[in-house]
């Protein structure tokens, strides 16, 4: 098993033909997560993969509590392995309690955001980490329909979207679903631009 030193958290990566190995983007959204982040906060992380993100915060910040879901089985238990509350689900469906108080200060998702075809599509479980469907943004806006229900008023989500994803595209939903926005981070990456935007619920 490899292991992944960043700062001061220890990740440790399973095979990486069925789980998403943390990459550029991983990096840069785990570093404005911890500049996002405060003692205090209640934070999920939607598709934590082997739990990279989730465990740089838990490893920097002290007196947080996090909870990731995943759906990649093989990527759950890694997270596990790392330390993660996982709850292995679709999205948030296995988070039952929308109740005020059980509300999210912080919500992180890297999501899949390849435009992918019927053709493109990678056997197995992995293709989750990569299929954003057509347009690239099926998974982020099935998120972000969904994300308000679980964010406490004032709160935020970071999201990790690439120029491929289409910026404007992802701005506009935000918007529709109530988030102020504010693109935080921006970085070159070979073919493409990396990004990650903020909403903070009005
Ligand atoms: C681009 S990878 C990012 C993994 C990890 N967060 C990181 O930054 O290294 C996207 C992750 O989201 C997971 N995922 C995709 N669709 C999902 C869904 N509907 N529900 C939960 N997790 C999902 C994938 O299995 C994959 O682990």
């Amino acid at each position: 098993m490899v292991e992944i030193k960043y700062g001061k958290a220890r990740v440790k990566l399973e095979d990486t033909n069925l789980i998403y190995e943390p990459a550029e983007d991983s990096f840069l959204l785990a570093d404005v997560a911890l500049k996002e982040a405060d003692q205090g906060m209640r934070i999920l992380e939607i598709g934590t993969g082997s739990g990279f993100v989730s465990a740089v915060l838990l490893a920097n910040l002290k007196d947080i509590s996090l909870i990731a879901t995943e759906i990649n089985p093989h990527a759950a238990r890694c997270a596990k392995i790392n330390g993660l509350e996982l709850i292995r689900t679709d999205l948030f469906s296995g988070i039952r309690s929308k109740s005020s108080e059980k509300r999210f200060d912080l919500i992180l998702f890297n999501a899949p955001y390849l435009p992918t075809s019927k053709d493109e599509k990678v056997p197995g479980w992995l293709n989750y980490a990569f299929d954003g469907g057509i347009n690239g943004r099926e998974t982020l806006y099935r998120f972000l329909d969904e994300v308000r229900g679980y964010t406490r008023p004032g709160g935020k989500i970071l999201v990790l979207i690439s120029s491929i994803t289409g910026l404007e595209a992802v701005i506009i939903k935000m918007k529709s679903v109530g988030f102020k926005t504010d693109i935080l981070e921006r970085k070159k990456v070979s073919f493409e631009e990396l990004m990650v935007v903020r909403g903070k619920l009005l």
